[in-house]
C-alpha cells in the first residue's frame, strides 16, 4: 500500500533512572517494512519490568539510549508490510489486534513483527487486552514449572497482581484450589477471579493451614519476600513445586523452581511464546479475564508508574492515546 508519513507521539527515557526521566518526543511513522505491521495503538500495557528497563536494572549501556518502553499494546491495524502474516493468519488493515512482544508500545503508532501480533479477544476491552500477555505468559510458566494439576492446593502469592490474577485463573481451569495471598482491600478481587483471599503478613502461615491442614501441593509466587518464601517452605509437601518469578536465590537454594531473567533462572522463551496463543483463546471464550484498574494518558506514562510501585491498585493499568 501507498504510505504518507504523519507524525506521532512516543514515550522515551533519554537516560537511565526514575520514571521522572521519561519524555514525549513528536517522531516521524516509518511504513511498515517486510513481515512487519504498523498498529495504531488503542491501550498499552504498563508492567513493573517496564520500571526495571528504565531505572536500567535490565542494563545500563548507555550505546541503547534513548530507550523506548513498552512491550504490549492493542489497537488497530493501520498499515500490513510486504509477507507479514500474523500468528493467526493473514493480516488486515483495520484488523483488531493484541501485539506482544513489541520495542516502543508507549506510542501513538507502533511497528510489530507480524508472528507477534494476534487477534484481540472479542470480550476483552483494549485496555485488558493489552495487558494480557506478559502477565499471562509469565503465569502460564508459573502453573506449567510447578505442576500445577486437577485436585491441588495452590497458593499463590500475589494474588492482586497483574501476573497473580491470571496465575490464579490459569490454576483454577487446571482444576486446583487456590488459596491467594493479598491485602485486605484487594480480597474481594482475588474472590472474584475464583481463589480464596488470605491476607499476607504476620500469621500468614497460620492462615494457610487453617485453610489447608493437609498442607499444600504447590505456590506459585509472584512477590518474592522472605514470609512468601517462608511460608510456601513451610507448607509444602515437595519444595520442587515452589517456583518464583522474583526471589531467584532462595528458591533455587530450597530446590525450587526460578523463571525469567536472572542467574539460574529459566527464562523458557519457547514455552511462553507459544502460550500466547493459548491465553488469547482463553479470552476470546471469556474463560479469562484481565481486571484493570485504571487507565491513563500516554503523557502520564510516568505517574502510571509511581502509582503501580505505591497504589497496589489490584488490577492492571494501561496507557491510552
Ligand atoms: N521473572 C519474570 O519472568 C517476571 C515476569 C513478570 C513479572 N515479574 C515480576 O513479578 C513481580 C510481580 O509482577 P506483577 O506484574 O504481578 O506486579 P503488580 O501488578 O504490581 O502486583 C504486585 C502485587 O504484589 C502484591 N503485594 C505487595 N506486597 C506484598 C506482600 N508483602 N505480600 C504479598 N503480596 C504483596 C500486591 O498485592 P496487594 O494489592 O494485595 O498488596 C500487588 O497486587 C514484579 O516484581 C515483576 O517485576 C517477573
Amino acid at each position: 500500500m501507498r504510505w504518507n508519513g504523519h507524525m506521532s507521539r512516543q514515550v522515551i527515557a533519554p537516560r537511565y533512572g526514575d520514571p521522572g526521566v521519561l519524555e514525549v518526543r513528536e517522531r516521524e511513522v516509518a511504513p511498515p517494512g517486510a513481515g512487519r505491521v504498523l498498529i495504531r495503538m488503542r491501550a498499552a500495557g504498563v508492567n513493573p519490568a517496564d520500571t526495571k528497563q528504565i531505572a536500567g536494572l535490565f542494563g545500563d549501556d548507555p550505546a541503547k539510549l534513548p530507550l523506548r518502553p513498552g512491550s504490549e499494546i492493542a489497537g488497530v491495524v493501520a498499515a500490513v508490510g510486504e509477507g507479514a502474516v500474523g500468528s493467526d493468519g493473514p493480516i488486515e488493515v483495520g484488523q483488531e489486534v493484541v501485539a506482544y512482544r513489541v520495542v516502543g508500545g508507549w506510542a501513538d503508532d507502533v511497528l510489530a513483527k507480524a508472528e507477534n501480533v494476534f487477534p484481540k479477544p472479542g470480550p476483552a476491552s483494549f485496555a485488558a487486552a493489552a495487558n494480557l500477555l506478559l502477565a499471562g505468559t509469565t503465569a502460564a510458566h508459573l502453573v506449567d514449572a510447578a505442576s500445577v494439576r486437577d485436585g491441588d492446593v495452590v497458593v499463590v502469592h500475589g494474588a492482586s497482581g497483574g501476573v497473580g490474577t491470571l496465575a490464579l485463573q490459569l490454576a483454577r481451569i487446571a482444576g486446583a484450589r487456590v488459596l491467594g495471598t493479598t491485602s485486605d482491600r484487594n480480597a474481594d478481587l482475588v474472590r472474584r477471579l475464583g481463589a480464596e483471599p488470605v491476607r499476607y503478613g504476620d500469621g500468614l502461615v497460620d492462615r494457610l493451614r487453617e485453610l489447608a491442614p493437609g498442607g499444600i501441593d504447590a505456590a506459585l509466587d509472584c512477590v518474592g519476600t522472605d514470609e512468601a518464601v517462608a511460608a510456601s517452605l513451610a507448607l509444602l509437601h515437595d519444595p520442587g513445586r515452589l517456583a518464583t518469578i522474583v526471589a531467584f536465590e532462595p528458591v533455587l537454594a530450597a530446590g525450587g523452581k526460578a523463571l525469567g531473567t536472572g542467574p539460574g533462572a529459566d527464562p523458557g522463551t519457547a514455552f511462553r511464546n507459544a502460550a500466547r496463543a493459548r491465553l488469547i483463546a482463553l479470552a476470546e471464550d471469556g474463560r479469562i479475564e484481565v481486571p484493570i484498574a485504571a487507565t491513563v494518558p500516554l503523557a502520564q506514562a510516568a505517574e502510571a508508574l509511581r502509582a503501580l510501585a505505591r497504589d497496589h491498585p489490584g488490577g492492571k493499568l494501561a496507557l491510552v492515546p
